[in-house]
């Protein structure tokens, strides 16, 4: 089963509440939440405080994607403000078993990400210790940037990975997506899509239900 995340990153943070109604009652199921520390990434995003006040006004999964460096400082904080999925940079971790286990530990779901240059074969040995991999379809740090076409053949690598190996590993995609390209990534091996401007940009319902569409066709 696909599910779509959208990223609050292109939300309108004034009336995040609403747009997060929008998203929920047009079918999606998990929200896609960016954390930036301006270390790992240039930028600044959002904090424990928007994802607990969120927490409250919405029962969709929350998919907190860490870009920070030593994420493990901050994954107890955001299991309390209500993260479901915990996921961190491989390239930020120093030690990133140590990080996965204590996520588990905290009783949320861990995923590992992976920045566009980073070899898909990095993660084979973390593949029983993580409940999805996220593959980054454009450099992180910023919303609305252009899928990289390079990413198609990384997420079937990657999908191929994780059948080969009989892993229950999601493969979630970030960076690019949109109605014209979402085919090509659920036909890689993705199912989990998370898409920042294609859903929050213009028309919200009518950009979930058409997304939904072709990702849960019938
Ligand atoms: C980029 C973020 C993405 C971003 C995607 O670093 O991780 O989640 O919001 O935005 P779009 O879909 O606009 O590329
Ligand atoms: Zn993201």
């Amino acid at each position: 089963m696909n599910i779509l995340s959208p990223s609050i990153l292109a939300a309108d943070c004034a009336r995040l509440g609403e747009e997060i109604s929008l998203v929920e009652a047009a079918g999606a199921e998990y929200l896609h939440i960016d954390v930036m520390d301006g270390m790992f990434v240039p930028s600044l995003s959002f904090g424990m405080c928007v994802v607990s006040s969120l927490r409250k006004v919405t029962d969709m999964v929350f998919d907190v994607h860490l870009m920070v460096e030593e994420p493990i400082r901050y994954a107890a904080d955001f299991a309390k403000s209500g993260a479901d999925i915990i996921t961190v940079h491989l390239e930020a971790c120093s030690d990133v078993e140590e990080t996965l286990d204590w996520i588990h530990s905290l009783g949320r779901k861990a995923g590992i990400s992976i920045k566009p240059s980073t070899p898909i074969l990095a993660v084979e040995k973390y593949l029983d210790k993580i409940d999805l991999l996220l593959v980054m379809t454009v450099e992180p740090g910023f919303g609305g940037q252009k899928y990289i076409p390079a990413s198609t053949a990384r997420i079937r690598e990657a999908r191929q990975l994780i059948d080969a190996r009989q892993a229950h590993v999601d493969i979630e995609v970030d960076g690019g997506i949109t109605r014209d390209n979402v085919q090509v990534v659920l036909d890689a091996g993705a199912n989990i899509i998370v898409a920042g401007s294609a859903i929050f940009n213009g028309n919200i319902a009518e950009n979930v239900k058409n997304m939904m569409e072709i990702l849960a066709p019938g």
